[in-house]
């Protein structure tokens, strides 16, 4: 293993693209493959070889990096990839606890090194290089996983065996979730009880109930406008896994209230919108 090594980065979505990117311009030699093809060609430009399946995109990489929307996805394309023993497989798509125990397995039977490593942070944090990187695996991998962490991720938080990192990340979504749906109720409230929206959030701005994330998408739900950075459907999934990985051990009724707002949002057509979109739901005379 060199300090430079051959990356497969499969999935090339909002997040698989400018973390290729970063791959690239840390120097690294990147072999990438999506499922539609035409979203990763612009990466060749940037010097990337775009492979028309995930078997020709791996042969000859050291690690292999799966950035897809949920567990069956990885699956599939971990099948259709037949990594070879001793490469190294870091899967940071958000595919909650049971698939990532599924993918695990799957990697320990074919002889492939395997850390969870889903990351915070959205579109513009990973076109940035800022992502935190949430990690979890052998800590003999630490050193193989560092050029790729370094390259997509302002931080990298090792927390434990392969499942904690997951477990982390549903942790925090669950937060985004909440944070999300808190914005847009307020901003909505406000609408219905006649006070500029705005006022409410310059009201918070620098105190102790401020967070930057209610400006970004209180902003988006003020304006109307949702490009995805983070798309409703997805944020719908991890919703479900958040509810799926609690069981019946702790009451999420915020965390069901705002996949009920999600799932809204999506049914009404929007799920391509980023997750702001809920306030759609939330507010439906938006619509
Ligand atoms: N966006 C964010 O803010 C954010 C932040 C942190 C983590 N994540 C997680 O990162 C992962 C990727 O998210 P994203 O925002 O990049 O999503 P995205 O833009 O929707 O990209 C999803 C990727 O998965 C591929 N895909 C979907 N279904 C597939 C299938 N059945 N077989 C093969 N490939 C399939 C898509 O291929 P096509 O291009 O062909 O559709 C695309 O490459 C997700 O697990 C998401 O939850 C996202």
């Amino acid at each position: 293993m060199t300090s430079r090594p051959t990356v497969a980065l499969l999935g090339t979505g909002i997040m698989g693209l400018p973390m290729a990117a970063n791959l690239l311009a840390a120097g690294l030699t990147v072999r990438v493959w999506n499922r539609t093809v035409e979203k990763a060609r612009p990466l060749a430009e940037q010097g990337a070889e775009v492979f028309a399946t995930p078997a020709e995109a791996v042969a000859g990489a050291e690690i292999v990096v799966t950035m897809l929307a949920e567990g069956q996805a990885v699956q599939d394309t971990f099948d259709a990839a037949s990594l070879p023993p001793g490469v190294l497989w870091i899967q940071m798509s958000t595919v909650g606890v049971d698939w990532t125990d599924k993918l695990a397995a799957a990697a320990e039977k074919a002889g492939v090194a395997f850390v969870d490593a889903p990351v915070l942070g959205t579109k513009q944090p990973a076109e940035q290089g800022k992502l935190v990187v949430l990690a979890a695996g052998s800590e003999e991998l630490r050193e193989r996983c560092a050029p790729v962490f370094d390259a997509v991720g302002g931080r990298t938080l090792w927390v434990g065996p392969v499942g904690t990192a997951t477990r982390l990340k549903l942790v925090a979504n669950a937060w985004v979730l909440a944070l999300t749906n808190a914005t847009a109720e307020s901003v909505g409230l406000a609408q219905a009880l006649g006070v500029d929206p705005n006022l409410f959030l310059e009201a918070i701005k620098g105190g102790s109930l401020d967070v930057p994330y209610a400006h970004l998408k209180g902003a988006a739900m003020v304006a109307g406008e949702f490009p995805p950075a983070f798309p409703a459907r997805l944020a719908a999934k991890d919703a479900r896994l958040v509810l799926e990985a609690a069981g019946d051990t702790v009451d999420l009724s915020g965390t069901a209230a705002t996949l009920g707002h999600l799932e809204a949002a999506v049914e009404a057509g929007y799920g391509d919108e980023d997750m702001a979109a809920l306030y759609r739901a939330v507010v439906p005379g938006s619509r």
